[in-house]
């Protein structure tokens, strides 16, 4: 049987399930890049403290090199006692340069290496994951510039409520995601910022430059100040995974109003079959499937959110095994979140709207508070118009007929301030671009809010 790196007290063999239960490779395998590169900045740092020679420092990275190739090409052969990435790529460093490999781990400690690695990985995915945001942002504002004059009625409790430009709904779900964004963004630094040299707990005993490290490394945020908070802090997991929560459940309202907006009464907006899929019984059925995932997909992520807290609350200062549990949550939450981006991105681009079906949606009631604020321009108090407006509705449907179908003396019998052209208020692309507000639903602002997204996109 092969050595353990740090078999030296032990006599005895692991049990075979242990050897399963302990192992991590199958998980933070993906982080070996990260493993090499981190590996590669400790040995140079090891030179540079006088630690090893720079001769030593060469080799060990050319043999780190030779290493990643491995993974590279998929050549890497795992041996039985491989325990994680950093015992892998640690013993088959040794068997490419030899005994000078065994001198790499001066100082160091599994502990700062996997902080370090897992923040590695994390910053570089992250990177990705913030074009894959930007990617969908920029999907709703061409939408909504492409589409900005559209109608379609908008819901409070899910009840009719008043008209809006379907390009202002497109834009406020933009809204939310530049909000994912700016979080995400506002994070990175704090993922950023390098535990190596910290050691198993109490700091390096060999003079690393820490700091130097951490520059060559990009950690932005420069080192974290306490060894013992360095190999314990997991909270960079759990701002990862919050935030990937939060944007899951912004896609998830996204996905269920268009579910709704799609659904049989509604008949808003069109799916495409790209990403819609059939019954197996009823041969119309056209369901959309990516939609529903996107619901769903998120609950994953809030799981793994609540899996992190949870290994967390009552864990003793410093290192401890539960901790290796992270990788898997976050790993999921990451792949899981990219492919609801992607996914997202393109439902949004290629589900097609029915205008007319959103014309149909739109009701004259939904301008009793347009008939409110005609009176209101007229001086009565908002208080008093608003009730004027209800008397009108109630009469609409003591009629049997709509608002609109109400004539001038109707209206001027209500009230006095009602002048010969109150029938003007029933006009739904009016009422929309009169909430001509920043952040309104006009024609103008949905255009002005598209520039100033584009221009948040530039520099973001
Ligand atoms: N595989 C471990 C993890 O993912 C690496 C750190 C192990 N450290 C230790 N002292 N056993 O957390």
């Amino acid at each position: 049987e092969k050595k353990k790196l740090w078999g030296g007290r032990f006599t005895g063999a692991t049990d075979p399930l242990m050897e399963q239960f302990n192992e991590s490779l199958s998980v933070d395998r993906r982080m070996w890049r990260e493993d090499i590169v981190g590996s590669q900045a400790y040995a140079r740092a090891l030179a540079k403290a006088g630690v090893i020679t720079n001769e030593e420092a060469d080799t060990l990275c050319t043999g780190l090199d030779e290493v990643a190739k491995e993974w590279e090409t998929d050549s890497f052969v795992v041996c039985d006692g491989d325990e994680d990435i950093h015992t892998a790529n640690e013993r088959r460093l040794s068997e490419i340069v030899g005994p000078v490999g065994g001198k790499l781990h001066t100082g160091r400690s599994r502990n700062d290496q996997v902080a370090t690695d897992t923040r590695l990985y994390l910053v570089n995915r992250l990177k990705a994951t913030r074009a894959m945001l930007h990617e969908l942002i920029e999907v709703a504002c061409a939408r909504a510039e492409k589409e900005s004059d559209v109608l379609m009625p908008a819901f409070t409790h899910l009840q009719n409520a008043q008209p809006v430009r379907w390009s202002h709904w497109l834009l406020s779900h933009a809204s939310a995601w530049q909000r994912d964004d700016q979080r995400l963004n506002d994070l990175i630094p704090r993922v950023a910022t390098l535990p190596l040299g910290s050691g198993a707990l109490a700091g390096n005993a060999f003079g690393v430059d820490r700091q130097a490290i951490a520059k060559e490394l990009g950690f932005v945020g420069g080192v974290c100040p306490n060894s013992m908070d360095a190999v314990s802090d997991r909270d960079f997991v759990c701002e990862t995974l919050f935030w990937a929560s939060l944007l899951g459940v912004h896609l998830s309202r996204w996905s269920e109003d268009l579910i709704i907006y799609g659904s049989g009464p509604f008949a808003m907006v069109k799916f495409a079959d790209a990403y819609a899929t059939g019954s197996s019984l009823m041969p119309q059925k056209k369901n959309p499937d990516a939609l529903e995932l996107l619901r769903g997909k998120s609950a994953r992520v809030m799981g793994n959110l609540t899996t992190m807290l949870t290994v967390l609350k009552g864990l003793p200062t410093t290192y401890n095994k539960d901790l290796q549990e992270d990788k898997e949550a976050l790993f999921d939450a990451l792949d899981t979140t990219d492919a609801c981006l992607q996914i997202a991105s393109g439902v949004l681009a290629t589900t097609e709207i029915v205008p007319e079906r959103m014309m149909a949606g739109l009701s004259e009631d939904m301008l009793a508070t347009d008939i409110a604020e005609y009176l209101v321009r007229r001086g009565v108090p908002f208080r008093e118009t608003h009730h004027i407006a209800g008397a009108a509705v109630a009469l609409s449907e003591e009629r049997g007929v709509s608002l609109g179908n109400l004539t001038v003396d109707d209206y001027k019998s209500l009230n006095e301030n009602f002048g010969d052209d109150v029938l003007e208020v029933f006009d739904f692309g009016r009422s929309a671009d009169s909430r001509d507000t920043e952040g309104g639903s006009s024609t103008r602002s949905v255009l002005e809010q598209v520039d100033k997204l584009r221009a948040y996109l530039k520099t973001a």
